[in-house]
């Protein structure tokens, strides 16, 4: 199997088994976070707007709650059927069970959103051309990537240790996630009182989730065959390479980008 089949295969897998989107994980302040410093929930009121790689649903979930009058959810893995039943106003929502690049070009949306996404995707230029033509003239696209600056030392102990791991199936990863909880449980303990790396993700993301959210996100970070840590021009330039205006950039915790552009 493909690394990008792999990569949708690995993630349906993950959200048959993490379905919920409990606590902070699925709240509207963690989606004001994701989206700051260019957005406010209350733009996205009364917009059409897609998600490109929803997982069991929290974004569009967000989405809804901001206001939005209508949501397109993409989906590839075998997690469609978990983010079908998760949806909170399903008649709003529709689903298309099809990768990034096969978004139709709808030419008239306000927003594209991919949050966690375009990292896992080997080349991801076909999904943001086709965010480009879905949206209208005036439209964005909003992406949350994982960052290289800022997360040199965590690169340094998890690449290594991802090469065993992504191969892992779920009842030995699980039991390992358990182990690396309890030291990461700690490390946030510490962040409180000393300048570590990754200080404000730590407190300012980790720390607010659920245990078992702390634990999905150990478990994210350990499986997927393909994830990219992009440098700032690195992500700046897969906008601009897809045609966007405007783009702008923002280093959210010290630890991922935030990048958005506009339709001329
Ligand atoms: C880390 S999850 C993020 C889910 C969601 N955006 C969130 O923040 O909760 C990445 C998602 O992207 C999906 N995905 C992987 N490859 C994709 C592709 N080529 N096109 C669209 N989605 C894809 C995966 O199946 C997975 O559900």
């Amino acid at each position: 199997m493909g690394k990008k089949n792999q990569t949708i295969k690995d993630f349906g897998e993950q959200w048959l088994r993490y379905t919920d989107s409990e606590g902070f994980f699925g709240s509207m302040e963690l989606f004001s976070d994701m989206i700051y410093p260019f957005l406010n929930p209350s733009d996205i009121k009364e917009c059409k707007v897609a998600e490109i790689g929803s997982g069991a649903g929290r974004i569009v979930n967000m989405l809804l709650e901001a206001g939005a009058k209508q949501v397109i959810a993409i989906e590839p893995s075998e997690a469609f059927e978990v983010l079908r039943r998760n949806i909170l106003e399903p008649e709003k929502v529709t689903c298309l069970k099809i990768t990034g690049d096969q978004l139709p070009a709808y030419g008239e949306l306000d927003y594209v959103f991919s949050i966690g996404v375009l990292h896992h995707i080997l080349d991801p230029a076909p999904v943001v051309d086709a965010a480009f033509k879905a949206l209208r003239p005036g439209g964005h696209l909003l992406v949350w990537l994982y960052g290289r600056e800022g997360n040199n030392l965590y690169l340094t102990l998890i690449n290594p240790l991802r090469i065993l791991t992504k191969h892992l199936p779920h009842f030995i990863l699980a039991p390992l996630v358990e182990i690396m909880y309890w030291p990461l449980v700690l490390y946030i303990k510490f962040c409180h009182r000393l300048s570590l790396p990754l200080r404000g993700y730590m407190l300012s993301i980790l720390e607010k989730m659920s245990p078992k959210k702390r634990r999905l996100i150990i478990y994210d970070q350990l499986k997927p065959s393909y994830a990219k840590y992009y440098t700032k021009r690195e992500a700046e330039k897969l906008l601009i390479d897809g045609k966007f205006d405007n783009v702008r950039i923002h280093h959210r915790h010290g630890y991922s980008w935030t990048v958005i552009g506009t339709k001329p």
